[in-house]
């Protein structure tokens, strides 16, 4: 039994069946000086500290007692739109970015999505499991609890398959949960670049049918966009992929409006990612479609744009909002969701509660996964967070900080940074 106890705010996120929207996204169901009670894997109870009764404490009762301290309890993060299989970083591209350089003008000479082809596929896949595992311990570290981890670094039979089987390792290994998404159709390879339908064929009939075969993937994503692929080509590896018993997401209008969303609207899919250049009737076809707009405003940030997701019109729109982080050795090089927040909120204008939302619940029902995460309510799974800030708006509002300092997962400590308060 694990017990927490004089927690200053618990964000419990309970309310209104998820996905939240509009202005349901505003309330985090706070309970002031808090405690939730753990046992196995599950939350017993949430409520007021002041109504805590314990029974006689087994003999595992291990008690955090918040008292003097200001502490936050939160849903442990959802990060819903990770790329965290690599084999090695873009510094170089960030310090080219510095110096003026575009994103697109570096992948079209040759850097981008396509150096990171070339490291993935030289590297051995246990070395690969390796650094992704670190990687997952730094997830656990600054709160997140879950990921949606993305192939799309090896853009081949063999190196899809090997990204995906490190995950499906790294699934029995790790403490963090992970659900994996097949991405093979990131970019066209280097060796495809003048035989662009012919990669297509490859994704759609071999990797595709391999993938769900052997159970490496719950979802399929593509890179819907100027330079990438085509909307006609998004739909035919994206029908594949549902036939093939995959959950669809897409990344849509990012770099151009090409009409991504609109295509993730109209498949149904689970989630519409990054959006930048989303127009108005798209916002409105999502919002029909019951499709999760997943936002990653460190993207823009990171790369050094001024265009971010219209979040406002969309939260306005009751389309449903997620955050993440867009974790990726290119444009997004962070795994930290807390800055996420901070940048939601003063580039997209989002509230402190809502980004909580967002990047907690929201986030788990675009993985089809809220009825068992993303919040802090007896019976679910206990992923809970304590974060060092006595209200909740303090999140985003003292940047660049990890606030983390205990990590709780299915029940069990992982992180425990709480003596060096
Ligand atoms: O989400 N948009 C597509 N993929 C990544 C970038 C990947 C990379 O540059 O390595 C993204 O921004
Ligand atoms: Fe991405």
């Amino acid at each position: 039994m694990l017990v927490l106890k004089n927690i200053s705010q618990v964000a419990t996120l309970q309310g209104s069946a998820p996905p939240r929207r509009g202005e349901a996204m505003g309330d985090l169901g706070i309970i002031e000086n808090g405690a939730i009670v753990v046992r196995g894997e599950r939350i017993e109870w949430v409520g007021s500290t002041r109504d805590l009764r314990l029974g006689r404490p087994d003999d595992h009762c291990e008690i955090v007692d918040g008292m003097g301290l200001r502490l936050l309890a939160l849903p442990g993060f959802v990060d819903s739109h990770t790329h965290p299989v690599f084999a090695g970083t873009r510094a170089d591209e960030y310090e080219l970015r510095s110096q003026g350089r575009s994103y697109q003008e570096i992948a079209q000479a040759g850097g981008g999505i396509r150096a990171s082809v070339r490291q993935l596929r030289a590297i051995d896949i246990n070395l690969l499991v390796e650094r992704t595992e670190r990687i997952f311990r730094r997830f656990l570290m600054h709160g997140t609890t879950t990921i949606e981890a993305k192939s799309g670094y090896g853009l081949s039979l063999e190196h899809e398959l090997k990204s995906l089987r490190a995950l499906a390792i790294l699934r029995g290994r790790s403490r963090l949960e992970v659900f994996p998404t097949f991405l093979g159709a990131h970019a066209i390879p280097e060796e495809y670049e003048t035989a662009r339908g012919e990669y297509v064929r490859s994704v759609v009939e071999e990797m595709i049918p391999r993938v769900a075969e052997e159970g490496l993937a719950q979802f399929c994503d593509v890179f819907c966009d100027t330079g990438y692929f085509t909307v006609e080509e998004s739909r035919t590896i994206l029908l594949a992929a549902r036939k093939a018993g995959l959950g669809l997401r897409i990344h849509a209008d990012e770099l151009a409006h090409t009409g991504g969303a609109r295509l993730a609207a109209e498949l149904g899919a689970a989630s519409a990612d990054h959006l930048e250049w989303i127009r108005r009737d798209d916002i409105r076809a999502l919002g029909r479609a019951g499709t999760i707009a997943i936002l990653l405003p460190g993207t823009a940030f990171n790369l050094g744009l001024d265009r971010y997701p219209p979040a406002r019109k969309l939260i306005d729109a009751e389309v449903p909002v997620a955050l993440a982080s867009d974790f990726n050795p290119g444009s997004c090089f962070t795994l930290n969701l807390q800055i996420i927040l901070s940048i939601a909120c003063s580039q997209m204008k989002m509230t402190p509660a809502e980004t909580i939302t967002a990047a907690t619940v929201n986030g788990a029902c675009s993985l089809g996964a809220s009825d068992r995460l993303g919040t802090i309510e007896a019976g679910k799974q206990a992923d809970i967070v304590l974060m060092d800030v006595g209200d909740y708006r303090e999140l985003p509002y003292f940047f660049g900080v990890n606030h983390c300092v205990l990590t709780v997962k299915k029940g069990t400590v992982v992180i425990n940074r709480l003596e060096m308060l």
